[in-house]
């Protein structure tokens, strides 16, 4: 293990992720009008439609089964699931998603550049984004035929002992990652590296995206009546109210004459 890995997989995984929340909250606080995902949308319709879907069923996966994958204690999938097992799922599971992304993002990525109209509205931030998240994509497929080497598991179970130790603030052992083959550092690197840049870029919106979904678990609405001193539950539609406003008391007794 060089110096290099142990700047990578035991201080880098911290410096992307501070700088991944702090400087997400400050552009929330600083800078909300560029709170977005800019769709170029209005700009042309055509292939968006196909390639952003295709992109985000297959990205949202990913980010989910990476989660749940790399996060989840081996004593606990490892009742009724075996490592290999595991893996199995992972590699097929993550090789269809990450084929669907493909397709999404490679139309993504040349509707940006051949399309003049697209291209010269983007910010170059725009553009890189999706170069880094196409090399990501490439190099995790690339890993694939690695991973299914060692059909028993055990690179996944190291990549998974490695990500629980950091965020758990345990010591890590950057030798085990320093030992697996280059496809798999470069992905782990690359991946950590999109975490530090998404503060700074369109990508942004994708904390939006998860939050929406908060949304089904919302309060319900707090209407206030405006007539005051009304008993609760005597302000519904309807009801006569426990102590009606003075107009309406007039109202009532004077009502406009028929016609
Ligand atoms: C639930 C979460 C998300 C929602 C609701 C969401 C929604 C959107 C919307 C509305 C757009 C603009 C229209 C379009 O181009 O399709 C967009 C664009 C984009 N999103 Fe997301 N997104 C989510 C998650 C993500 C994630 C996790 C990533 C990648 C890590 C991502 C990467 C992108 C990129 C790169 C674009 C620009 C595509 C382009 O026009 O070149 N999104 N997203």
């Amino acid at each position: 293990m060089t110096t290099l890995h142990g700047f990578l997989f035991q201080v880098y995984p911290y410096i992307c992720f501070s700088v991944f929340l702090i400087g997400s909250l400050i552009r929330f606080d600083q800078n909300q009008y560029s709170w977005k995902s800019d769709s170029s949308q209005l700009l042309r319709g055509r292939l968006l439609r196909w390639a952003s879907n295709l992109f985000h069923a297959g990205i949202l996966f990913l980010f989910f089964g990476h989660l749940v994958g790399l996060f989840t204690p081996h004593s606990l999938y490892g009742v009724f699931m075996s490592a290999a097992t595991k893996q199995r799922l992972a590699v097929t599971a993550g090789g269809i998603a990450g084929a669907v992304t493909f397709i999404g993002l490679t139309m993504l990525l040349y509707r940006r550049v051949a399309d003049p109209r697209i291209r010269y509205t983007s910010h170059p931030s725009d553009i890189a984004v999706l170069v880094v998240l196409w090399m990501q994509l490439v190099l995790g497929l690339a890993t694939l035929p690695q991973s299914l080497q060692h059909a028993d598991g055990s690179v996944m179970l190291i990549l998974a002992d490695w990500a629980q130790r950091i965020v758990t603030l345990r010591p890590v052992d950057a030798t085990a990652l320093a030992a697996l083959h280059w496809s798999f550092q470069v992905h782990v690197v690359l991946g950590m590296t999109i975490f530090l840049l998404l503060p700074f870029s369109r990508l942004v919106h994708a904390w939006s995206g998860f939050a929406a979904a908060l949304f089904l678990f919302r309060p319900y609405q707090v209407v206030r009546s405006r007539r005051l001193g009304v008993p609760p539950g005597h302000n519904l539609p309807g009801q006569p109210s426990a102590v009606p406003s003075p107009n309406l008391a007039r109202a009532m007794e004077n009502p406009p004459a028929a016609r």
